[in-house]
């Protein structure tokens, strides 16, 4: 299991913006671009503060980074709990990302289910891939987890989980507002090239000691249906949020 644990949630924001540095330099290195999918939540906030802020701002070349989203909740994209908006206010707003490389859900719209489909011709479109055929892989993939087990917007018991096919699709998760939410699948999650999972804080302990040490039930802990095919996955968590992990865990 690669688990990598930090003193608390700013050392770990450090040590996930500087892996992203490293990661953009050698996607762009090697394949001429760095195509990332955010997280919402707050965890990420303050390592996108990091990467606007120098000295990692000018560690990127920010014209070669095309950005995605894992899950957007049905706001506008100026309301406080977009992940759009707290992305842009946090990161996009403070780097050279051209804007048509910035590739945003649409939640807000009526027709979520559309909005879905569009996204997944948008991604094809952004890698030159056929919609209908073998979901691309994004060079990272950045996740969270809530405190029941979910992660972008795959929550407990919803058809979402079980989703073989489609890369994008509506969910409603009337257990978490705001309820109406378009999210990626774990299809196309797990063709990541890597994928980081950020975990902080005292609450989310419970839950990540079943995650990591419990059964394999990933209705009822959707996060253990992220298992990257080819790619790299390393869980990067604070002491607080790993202080009921067996030792052998995060040796
Ligand atoms: C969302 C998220 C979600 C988030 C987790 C953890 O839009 O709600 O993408 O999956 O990552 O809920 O959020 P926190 O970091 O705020 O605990």
């Amino acid at each position: 299991m690669n688990v990598s644990v930090h003193s608390d949630a700013d050392a770990l924001s450090r040590a996930a913006a500087e892996e992203f540095v490293e990661l953009a330099r050698a996607s762009i290195r090697s394949r001429g671009r760095f195509t990332v999918v955010l997280s919402g939540g707050s965890t990420p906030r303050r390592m996108y503060e990091f990467l606007a802020a120098l000295p990692l701002r000018d560690r990127v070349e920010w014209s070669r980074v095309e950005v995605f989203w894992g899950d957007e909740r049905g706001v506008p994209p100026d309301h406080p709990d977009s992940n759009f908006h707290m992305a842009s206010s946090a990161l996009l707003e403070h780097v050279p990302i051209p804007p048509q490389r910035i590739h945003r859900m649409r939640a807000e719209t009526s027709d979520r289910a559309a909005a879905a489909r569009d996204y997944q011709l948008e991604i094809a479109q952004a890698f030159g891939v056929d919609m209908a055929g073998i979901p691309p892989s994004f060079d990272l993939v950045l996740l969270g987890m809530g405190n029941d087990g979910h992660t972008a917007s795959l929550f407990p018991n919803d058809e979402a989980l079980l989703e073989g096919r489609r890369w994008a699709v509506s969910v409603e998760a009337p257990q978490r507002p705001p309820p109406l939410r378009i999210t990626l699948t774990a299809p196309i999650l797990n063709h990541a090239r890597e994928i980081r999972l950020l975990v902080a804080g005292q609450d989310k302990a419970a839950t990540l000691r079943a995650v990591l040490q419990g059964p394999h039930e990933p209705r009822r802990t959707p996060v253990q249906l992220i298992k990257p095919e080819n790619g790299r996955m390393i869980w990067l968590v604070d002491e607080a949020a790993a202080s009921t992990l067996d030792k052998a865990v995060v040796a």
